[in-house]
């Protein structure tokens, strides 16, 4: 029986040490494979800070090249608005400037894919286009402000179109001049004679006609024709004071308000009789202009290298068809006027090498802009 447990005991000592060697194994093994799950986690670890740091580099990069992309935006001189499903997503500086809510709102909902548009005072060109890859329900509107553009293209084909009708108009006051001094000669010689007073009445009507033909056409030929100015160096605002005492009665006999304004008090070049003549026909024109609580604002200011004169009234206003008109020699819409002011004033500031600028809305007023260069020669 000992001999018997004896084995036993052995048998079980030879078990219990090939399970330890097998418990042994399989630590060693469960310790290898942790450490490199250790190992392996370590490295993932690394290469996860490493892509966050690249992630993150990135996304500096992105949101660099973002304000990079908006400052160039933003310092363009045309208008972006980005639209998102209808509703604006994105505005740049020069949109903004440009623009209202409602202006946008309008170009938003506008069928059309392009076209011009006035804002105030100003005039812009717009297109709308969709934009793809990727932006589904995305558009973008570009807005030009192309109210400077506007305004010199109009005033190039004014001064075309006035140096073509001056020409035509001086070469016909040229044909009519000979024939109305003979006119004149032969109504002079007919009022030496003795006249029935019935007749004479009817010699003084026709004479009366060849003086005010004579007047007319003596006025285009001596503002058409390109005339040397006899410049001086003085102060606008004496010549604006001047030509103001010279009107003070038919301005107070209308109780006109005038405001005058010097902000430009600095001499320039130009020739001062010429210059009279043209702020008399604004005034004048004005004077025409203006209803009940009229007022008549002249102001001197300089803007780069120009002296500007503006007169400016609350009078009747014009419309654009009449606006578009008004320098145009022989255009009057006065039951009294000749219409040939305006292409005076045209030619005698064009002669300065100037140009002029009018802003006008019916029954609020109308602003003439005249720029005279202060060193003309
Ligand atoms: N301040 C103003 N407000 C409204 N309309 C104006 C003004 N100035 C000019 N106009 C318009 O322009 C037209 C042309 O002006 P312009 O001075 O050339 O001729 P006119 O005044 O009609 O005649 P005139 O030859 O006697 O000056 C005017 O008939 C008028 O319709
Ligand atoms: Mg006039």
């Amino acid at each position: 029986m000992r001999v018997g447990i004896g084995i036993y005991l052995a048998k079980v000592k030879v078990m219990s040490i090939s399970e330890a060697e097998l418990l042994k194994d399989a630590f060693n093994g469960f310790s290898r494979a942790s450490d490199s799950i250790v190992n392996y986690y370590n490295v993932l670890e690394s290469q996860i800070r490493l892509l966050k740091e690249e992630v993150e580099s990135k996304n500096r990069e992105l949101e660099k090249a973002k304000e990079y992309l908006h400052n160039i935006l933003d310092s363009i001189p045309v208008g972006i608005v980005v639209i998102d499903r209808k509703s604006i997503s994105f505005l740049n500086k020069t949109a903004e400037r440009l623009s209202s809510e409602k202006f946008i709102d309008d170009l938003n909902n506008s069928n059309q894919k392009a076209g011009e548009i006035k804002n105030g005072k100003g005039q812009y060109r717009w297109k709308k286009d969709v934009l793809r890859n990727g932006f589904t329900g995305k558009e973008v509107i570009v807005i030009e402000d192309v109210t400077e553009f506007e305004k010199m293209k109009e005033r190039f084909e004014r001064d075309e179109r006035l140096r073509a009708m001056g020409e035509m108009a001086a070469r016909i006051a040229h044909e009519i001049k000979n024939p109305l001094g003979s006119m004149e000669l032969f109504l002079s010689m007919l009022s030496d004679r003795k006249l029935k007073p019935k007749e004479k009445k009817y010699v003084d009507y026709i004479h009366f006609g060849v003086q005010t033909i004579d007047r007319i056409i003596n006025n285009i030929l001596s503002y058409t024709r390109p005339r040397s100015l006899v410049m001086n160096e003085e102060k606008i605002g004496k010549v604006v004071e001047e030509t103001l005492d010279f009107m003070k009665l038919s301005i107070m006999s209308r109780h006109i308000n005038v405001h005058y304004d010097v902000h430009y008090d600095g001499v320039s070049f130009f020739d001062p009789d010429m210059m009279k003549l043209v702020i008399m026909n604004f005034i004048s024109n004005a004077i025409d202009a203006v209803t009940g609580k009229g007022s008549i604002r002249i102001e001197i200011k300089e803007e780069e290298k120009y002296v500007v004169i503006v007169v400016n009234d609350n009078g009747a206003g014009m419309s654009e068809d009449v606006r578009k008109n008004i320098f145009n020699p022989f255009f009057t819409t006065k039951d009294k006027g000749v219409g040939l002011g305006l292409f005076i004033v045209h030619n005698i500031v064009q002669a300065h090498k100037g140009y002029i600028e009018v802003e006008s809305t019916e029954g609020v007023g109308t602003t003439f802009f005249v720029y005279i260069p202060k060193d003309s020669q």
